[in-house]
């Protein structure tokens, strides 16, 4: 085989067979295949697309590049759930404790924020104590016998996606449905999935600007996990504004634990309810989406899923007192109010802009080896379809530094008033086999 007669093939649109992409796929990982040729690739792949055979066998190819972490050991059918880039995005910290509560095993390996805020593994270290650095015999102990575990990453997962997606930066081959469709499922099965949920974002601050296109990718992406064996569903979720309140590494634990405790905001809560209910559902903790939602609905009114976070809170050694004294997490020396320079309706909140402002008040990394700020963040007082009066509180600022002015310019850009009311739709679209 030779690699300038594959890159010609897709050129003129033809089918690349199993043995084509997986001599591809090992060719550039190994080195053997220089990024010149894989970059020309990627450009006919970007113009001439791919089937969904060729997408599934490109997901597998990259998946089995380097460390392929084995949860067999688990028992149960372990689901996993991704969401395409949401900022402050809260639902993992909820969501793990409130699907393992109905019995349905969460085994999670999570990786630090870079940018924006941190990660789900960032977000935890916020509580006193806790450790994300565990043996794999202890964590998968620890879901089978607690259903539930987070640790941080380890291994190297997919290095065929890692080094692609570097070349696709630098080639303006990113926006590639099947690129970017079997990116991110390759990273779902080299971790270990036997059932995977999709977030996918759509609006101004997501990858996918429109429902169309969201729809597309989330199509595809169900379409690749079902050929390869992993029973997949998804939903299509609004991105014209940051999901709940908190954006911030404590004050996100802090927004989950008012959620496990049937508070928290809305959105917040009804988007976990429908991730959660595929999440039951597929792990064969319920006979259908209804029924799984009502489990849910019941684990959260009689306190069992904030039960089960203090369990797992508890067996990673934190402190689980931390749901009912916030103050044992990092607090913000500082904080600052943003006052709206308008009145009207809110009718958009540029989530880019308010990750990068709480980036600048120190709760997200600007480069790998920075430190965050675990206590910095913001807290939004309005969101879409509020009615705002000029001067009044629309953010607060949260930092250990008493010089804000760059991150409240950004907060103040991110909101647009206008004098429509707007109310958003949540959820666009569940998508299932
Ligand atoms: N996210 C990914 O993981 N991969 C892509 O290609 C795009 C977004
Ligand atoms: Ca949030």
């Amino acid at each position: 085989m030779r690699m300038v007669d594959l890159i010609v093939k897709k050129q003129e649109g033809k089918e690349l067979s199993k043995e084509e992409i997986h001599y591809i796929i090992n060719g550039f990982t190994n080195g053997s295949i220089p990024d010149y040729q894989m970059s020309a690739l990627a450009m006919a792949i970007y113009f001439q697309d791919m089937t969904d055979n060729e997408r599934m066998e490109m997901t597998m190819a990259m998946a089995e590049s380097g460390d392929q972490i084995d949860l067999s050991e688990i028992e149960g059918i372990k689901v996993d759930k991704h969401s395409t880039g949401g900022v402050g995005d809260t639902t993992t910290l909820v969501l793990a404790p409130l699907v393992a509560s109905t019995g349905v095993p969460v085994a999670k390996m999570s990786g630090r924020g870079l940018g924006h805020t941190g990660g789900t593994i960032d977000k935890l270290e916020s509580i006193p104590g806790f450790h994300v650095e565990i043996s794999e015999e202890r964590f998968i102990e620890l879901v089978n016998k607690n259903k539930l575990s987070v640790v941080g990453q380890s291994g190297d997962l997919t290095p065929a996606d890692k080094k692609l997606y570097a070349l696709r930066d630098v080639t303006g081959t990113v926006n590639s449905l099947s690129l970017i469709a079997s990116s991110i499922m390759s990273k779902k099965i080299a971790s270990g999935a036997d059932a995977i949920v999709l977030d996918v974002k759509v609006g101004a601050g997501a990858f996918m600007k429109t429902t169309e296109a969201a729809e597309e990718l989330a199509k595809a992406m169900v379409r690749i996990g079902n050929l390869a064996g992993r029973n997949t569903m998804a939903i299509i979720s609004d991105m014209s504004q940051p999901l709940g309140q908190a954006i911030g590494n404590a004050l996100e634990v802090e927004e989950a634990i008012e959620t496990l405790k049937g508070k928290g905001p809305d959105d917040l809560k009804e988007l976990c309810l429908v991730l959660g209910a595929q999440m039951v559902y597929l792990g064969g903790g319920a006979d259908s989406l209804e029924a799984a939602r009502t489990l849910l609905e019941e684990k959260l009114a009689n306190g069992q899923a904030l039960e089960k976070f203090k369990e797992f809170i508890a067996s990673q050694d934190g402190n689980p007192e931390v749901v009912n004294d916030y103050s044992l997490m990092p607090q913000a020396s500082f904080t600052k109010d943003v006052k709206a320079e308008q009145s009207g309706f809110v009718t958009e909140i540029i989530a880019d802009n308010i990750g990068v402002a709480a980036m600048k008040l120190g709760a997200g990394r600007a480069t790998k080896e920075s430190e965050i700020d675990l206590a910095a963040g913001l807290m939004l007082h309005k969101k879409v379809g509020d009615a705002v009066e000029v001067g009044e509180v629309i953010v607060t600022l949260y930092a250990n530094k008493e010089e804000m002015t760059e991150a409240e310019n950004m907060a103040l850009a991110a909101y647009k008033i206008g004098e429509e009311q707007l109310i958003p739709t949540l959820i666009h679209e569940v998508i299932t086999k």
